[in-house]
């Protein structure tokens, strides 16, 4: 405890006389009292006896720690002992009788008055009723408790509600667009039967629009399946022994047509002290290529596409492998950069109108490359292309 003001007999005397001290300790509302070196009584003003419903001669000589509630007795004896033998002020909250035997809180505080040569002669004393408060606040704490009790309870029959409903629509989405891949397997084969055959010049045009649809709908419908299973935390992560220049030579197969109709050039560079043969889940990883090289075609008109893949790190075995692709397209504005991984994310309207698509496919790539522990990312600037990245934890095979 702090060490308070030190009272001696000097200043005492010196503030003021004793008849306009004991003039204001009558007046104060507060229990005011001296006791000798022991801590027995020896003056206390009128709030006291009021207080106890003592009188002089029951005060007199009486030890004022037989006011104290027998529960808060002990620590009061320890914290009085420790003031009587280090000399500093005595403060304690403890429960003190009331003359109908009511105990009530106090805040407790006394000064030890010492002689010259320093040892303590007596003690001045200060008892404050804070039953009020302590009430009070104990009932605040109550209400507090109650209130946070009930509001975590509404809130976890919310959030289970959340989680049956959003379980729902995942569970519902995934059943229609299962449902709607059998007829639109249909419609693609037929009308590809359809391309294939000796048609007039008018028919044929149809029918190659009926299949670019086809393609472009089963793509969504693809796209929102494997957003729900994803989001429901349905698709494991299956490991083999893959073959890096297989699996980049099919990534960029499956981009060909539009890179070639676009005529745009890629360009391929993996990194040649990369092990060929890994394991890892190769078709997670090709859909997530093919995902981001269908995006770098799909929003470049002319340029280059450049496709890096090399090692980032290495510790024995395993590798820290980063692909990279680069386009030369139109860029990524600031303000969707930082959202742009989050489902349905696509740029301004204009571009969307112009290029289609539904903006599930790049939170479908950050899904599989976190569910197989790696990370993506993208630097870009709207208006001079796009690099985005991702990478992954990969084993080179025995
Ligand atoms: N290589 C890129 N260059 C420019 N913008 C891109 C590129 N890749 C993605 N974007 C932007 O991010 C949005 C979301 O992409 P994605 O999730 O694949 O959805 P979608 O291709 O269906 O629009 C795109 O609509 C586009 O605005
Ligand atoms: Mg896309």
């Amino acid at each position: 405890m702090a060490p308070g003001p030190e009272l001696n007999d000097t200043t005492l005397r010196l503030t003021a006389p004793d008849s306009q001290l004991r003039l204001l300790a009558e007046a104060i509302p507060q229990m005011v009292y001296t006791a000798d070196a022991q801590g027995n009584l020896i003056y206390a003003n009128k709030r006291w006896y009021e207080y106890t419903g003592s009188n002089y001669d029951q005060t007199r000589n009486l030890h004022w720690l037989r006011s104290v509630h027998p529960d808060d007795a002990e620590t009061t004896r320890l914290t009085w002992q420790r003031s009587v033998q280090t000399g500093e002020i005595y403060e304690i909250s403890h429960r003190l009788r009331r003359a109908d035997d009511v105990f009530r809180w106090h805040l407790t505080r006394a000064l030890p008055l010492k002689n010259a040569s320093g040892e303590i002669t007596s003690w001045f004393g200060t008892s404050t009723d804070i039953e009020d408060q302590r009430q009070a606040s104990e009932r605040m704490k109550v209400l507090l408790e109650s209130s946070v009790q009930e509001r975590t309870e509404a809130l976890e029959i919310a959030r289970d509600e959340a989680v049956r409903a959003s379980a729902l629509k995942s569970q519902f989405v995934q059943n229609i667009s299962h449902e709607i891949r059998t007829p639109m397997s249909g419609i693609l084969g037929m009308s590809e039967l359809l391309s294939d055959m000796d048609l007039p010049p008018e028919a044929r045009e149809m029918s190659n629009h009926i299949l670019i649809a086809a393609g472009t709908l089963m793509g969504i419908v693809n796209d929102l399946l494997d957003f729900s299973k994803l989001e429901a935390n349905k698709v494991p992560v299956q490991k083999s022994k893959f073959s890096l220049s297989e699996l980049m030579e099919n990534a960029i197969l499956s981009v060909s047509s539009i890179v070639t109709k676009k005529s745009l050039n890629l360009e391929v560079d993996v990194q040649k002290d990369l092990p060929d043969g890994l394991v890892g889940d190769e078709k997670k990883i090709r859909q997530v290529l093919v995902n981001l090289l269908n995006n770098a075609a799909k929003f470049t008109e002319s340029g280059d596409i450049k496709v890096v893949v090399k090692e980032q790190a290495r510790t024995g075995d395993w590798y820290s492998v980063r692909f990279e692709i680069t386009d030369q397209g139109i860029g990524i504005s600031e303000e969707i950069l930082p959202k742009l991984f989050e489902p349905f994310v696509q740029a301004d309207g204009s571009i969307t109108r112009r290029y289609g698509g539904t903006g599930l496919g790049l939170s479908i790539c950050r899904k599989l490359v976190t569910v197989m522990s790696g990370e993506i990312g993208v630097e870009s600037k709207s208006g001079s292309g796009s690099t985005f990245w991702f990478m992954l934890p990969l084993e080179a095979s025995k």
